[in-house]
């Protein structure tokens, strides 16, 4: 859990915030989210970015006093009763005896977490308490989804502004956003793992798909691959949509039995040690394509490669964008695209991030032209992670082929019944 580079996050992010400070006390929070009781949880990632602890209900603090910086680790008391449901959390608050010796709870959290300063999260306003006179600035995480972060920053904000009007709320979006832009070796090195296992699953696809399957029959090849090889968890829910489904961007219902002739659009990733892969390949159910389909598939190809060729450092996303939306209005087949072609991708799926920054060296993103023609049920989407660098870009998913040729080739093995 303690690793260097969570210290290093944290500093970076403490630096960035002095920049903000007025004088008075800036204090920023981060929560972790908290556990819906049938669900596994998950932290939220920008708590987790700068701590590397997943328990439910902890909270990170950092408190600006001029040239003064600290910060505070806030964790959930031990609760033998909830872990007779939920397991033991990784680490606990544990407490302090009256001459501020920690017990063994505390020490093993300073220790696993490198925090040297650990708290109740229950104390938290009483910390805060003896500075609120002073405290001018609250940056919170309000723009996190889904974890339940969004939703702490609020009652957190209404609790501590009720007496004390003149505090100012702000948003720890812009610089999250900045200091997840680039992603070092150890996050890089696990998106490579989370970029395998997906692009492995890829590969049972081909192995497996034929008519008369249905959609979630291949979901669960997937998903087998996915969980048989330590994936957490998906990073987003599988998408296979077979021919009128291939023209559903985001279609995951994976009910539809596959028809001779359908075109498969599968978009897939998994979530390993928290970072996310996204690949998605369109394949044909009898394993060859038609000639329509081939012309389509194509030119999405080529808006593909022609971004590969153009990405690098100093690029923006936005730039991306217009590029394959030129190309396709010039190959009369910008009216089939409505989606941008390139996202972050990291501890989210859709890592957050401006289209209008340019890219830096070690940001990864993806590269995901399609075309979508529901009248003729023709899907196509082509996703690939890549990374930016100062030159150009690498293609972490360059081992799973994109290739119309490769693809029919691997799929005219002969189908086995199960292939897993
Ligand atoms: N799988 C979601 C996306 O490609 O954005
Ligand atoms: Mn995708
Ligand atoms: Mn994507």
């Amino acid at each position: 859990m303690s690793a260097p580079h969570f210290e290093k996050r944290r500093k970076l992010f403490q630096q960035e915030l002095a920049k903000l400070a007025t004088g008075k006390i800036l204090i920023a929070v981060l929560h972790s989210g908290t556990k819906g009781r049938l669900d596994q949880f998950y932290p939220n990632p920008n708590f987790y970015y700068f701590t590397g602890v997943d328990v439910p209900d902890a909270a990170y603090l950092v408190l600006i006093d001029g040239k003064k910086i600290s910060e505070g680790l806030f964790l959930p008391p031990s609760n033998p009763l909830q872990a007779r449901w939920d397991g033991e959390g990784a680490v606990s608050a544990g407490w302090m005896d009256r001459t501020g010796r920690p017990d063994k709870l505390r020490l093993n959290a300073m220790k696993e977490t490198g925090f040297s300063t650990v708290y109740l999260n229950s104390e938290i306003y009483g910390y805060l308490e003896r500075y609120l006179d002073k405290i001018s600035d609250v940056y919170l995480d309000f723009t996190s989804d889904g974890y339940g972060s969004s939703e702490y920053s609020h009652f957190f904000w209404q609790k501590l502004s009720a007496s004390k009007p003149f505090m100012k709320a702000g948003s720890v979006k812009n610089i999250l956003h900045s200091l997840r832009h680039s992603k070092d070796s150890f996050e890089i090195g696990k998106m490579r793992e989370a970029i395998a296992i997906t692009a492995e699953a890829h590969e049972k696809i081909m192995a497996h798909l034929r008519p008369g399957l249905y959609e979630y029959e291949l979901q669960a090849v997937v998903e087998y691959v996915f969980t048989s090889r330590g994936g957490q968890q998906n990073a987003f829910d599988t998408i296979i949509g077979s021919g009128k489904n291939s023209t559903v961007l985001h279609y995951n219902r994976n009910e539809k039995r596959i028809e001779k002739g359908d075109l498969v659009v599968c978009d897939i990733g998994v979530r390993k040690d928290y970072y996310c892969a996204d690949l998605t390949r369109t394949y044909p159910a009898d394993g060859r394509f038609t000639k329509k389909q081939r012309i389509y598939y194509d030119i999405v190809l080529e808006a593909h490669d022609r971004v590969i060729r153009f990405a690098k450092a100093g690029v923006k996303i936005a730039e991306i964008n217009m590029m394959v939306n030129e190309f396709y209005a010039k190959k009369g087949v910008d009216k089939f695209y409505f989606h941008g072609t390139s996202h972050h991708l990291g501890i989210e799926a859709h890592d957050g991030g401006n289209l209008e920054d340019p890219l830096k060296e070690g940001a990864v993103i993806t590269v995901e032209p399609g075309l979508y023609l529901s009248e003729e049920e023709i899907g196509i989407r082509i996703e690939d992670d890549i990374l930016i660098k100062k030159n150009g870009c690498e293609v972490l998913s360059r081992a799973l082929t994109t290739d119309m040729g490769e693809i029919e080739k691997k799929m005219a093995a002969p189908r086995k019944k199960i292939v897993i």
